[in-house]
């Protein structure tokens, strides 16, 4: 039921979607943003000038339709990755998000379900919503792990169409061992379920983590997602891409809509692509500044999980909204992801990190 409140009440909308909420991290205009996980380093000049360029000669032909297979942004995206994969094995929409999506649309669907690991990315609930298919939201361990005989027994017990493996995983920031993804697709053989790893922020992973892409020979329904919102500094393109068999890749054609990918986004990735050594220099700057968050929680008192992504997810106390606000009172913004007692924080630059970690001392000092 809608309450009196609700503004959307009148409207004749679908029951499944009466009374709950859009997607919505505050856009806030604050003096330092730690709270969507972005690369918060601007995008290099040299970078800057081939979008710049790219999409300059691009223009011309805006009159016309996209490339509706993006051939090209395909095999810049396989080049990118290795791992042996070739355009076939690529896909590509507005953010992975969109992604997400998609092969709900494909998989997924009424009558269908999928399973994830909670607390896990928020999207995937409202994906599922969208889509019309039923979440089911899987368990961790008290500390936020998953260990692949929980993950499999899970799988086994529910029998998804679709499994959700968030790794680095939001919002907690660590990574997936791939015993895990090897054990949940296994689990799900017999009834030839979809396993999705969502690779968000890879690029992010501490050494000696090794990516989902190792795993996909010989698994035909492993998809492994990877966007350019995070460690390419581009949430602003909207580009995410996925790498699976090509069977599964060209499936995405039954859902996605007519040349769903402009031909501005198309040049723009391809530029980025071209300077992807430029663009991902700042990897290594914003995982210093991750690790030192985690050093810095710890001297104060606060209690870490351990990170690959570029955010960092703590224990800070019984009243993580109090610390929210007093962090907000300083200028600075980050995430309260709604799990009592715990904050997610983006890691900045140098000057944002130090304000970020200045802000906590002051408010345990006040506290
Ligand atoms: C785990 C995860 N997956 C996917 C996304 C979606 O990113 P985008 O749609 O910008 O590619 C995000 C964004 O925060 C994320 O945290």
């Amino acid at each position: 039921m809608n309450s009196p409140a609700d503004p959307l009440a009148a409207l004749p909308l679908r029951d499944d979607l009466r009374g709950m909420s859009p997607y919505g991290a505050p856009q806030l205009q604050v003096r330092v943003a730690l709270n969507t996980n972005e690369n918060t380093h601007p995008v290099p000049q040299d970078v800057v000038e081939a979008i710049a360029r790219r999409v300059g000669e691009a223009a011309g032909a805006l009159n016309r339709y996209p490339d509706r297979d993006f051939t090209d942004l395909r095999e810049a995206l396989a080049g990118y990755l290795g791992h042996g994969l070739t355009a076939e094995n690529l896909w590509a929409a507005n953010g992975s998000n969109e992604i997400l999506q998609q092969l709900l649309q494909a998989f997924g669907g009424p009558g269908r379900s999928v399973l994830s690991f909670a607390p896990t990315y928020s999207m995937y609930p409202l994906l599922a919503l969208g889509t019309g298919t039923k979440y089911i939201a899987g368990v961790r361990a008290e500390d936020f792990s998953l260990t692949a005989e929980s993950a499999a027994r899970q799988v086994r017990e529910h029998a998804p169409d679709v499994v959700f493996l968030c790794s680095p995983n939001n919002p907690t920031g660590t990574a997936l061992g791939l015993d895990v993804v090897e054990a949940v697709y296994a689990a799900g053989e017999f009834h030839d379920m979809v396993v999705v790893v969502d690779e968000a922020y890879a690029e992010f992973a501490r050494a000696g983590t090794p990516s989902a892409l190792t795993l996909l020979p010989g698994r035909a329904r492993l998809v492994v997602t990877r966007t350019m919102s995070k460690a390419f500094a581009l949430a602003g393109a909207r580009l995410g891409y996925f790498a699976a068999d090509p069977r599964l890749a060209d499936a995405m054609r039954l859902v996605r809509l007519p040349y769903h990918l402009s031909t501005v986004t198309q040049a723009t990735a391809l530029a980025a692509l071209e300077h992807h050594a430029s663009l991902l220099a700042t990897v290594a700057d914003v995982k210093r500044q991750r690790d030192r968050i985690v050093s810095e929680l710890s001297r104060l008192g606060l209690d870490p999980a351990p990170s690959d992504s570029n955010f960092v997810f703590f224990a800070c106390g019984s009243d993580a909204h109090a610390m929210w606000q007093g962090l907000l009172d300083e200028g600075v913004l980050v995430r309260d992801v709604g799990i009592p007692g715990h904050l997610r924080v983006t890691a900045g630059t140098e000057e944002e990190t130090t304000a970020f970690l200045d802000a906590v001392s002051c408010y345990l000092g006040r506290s």
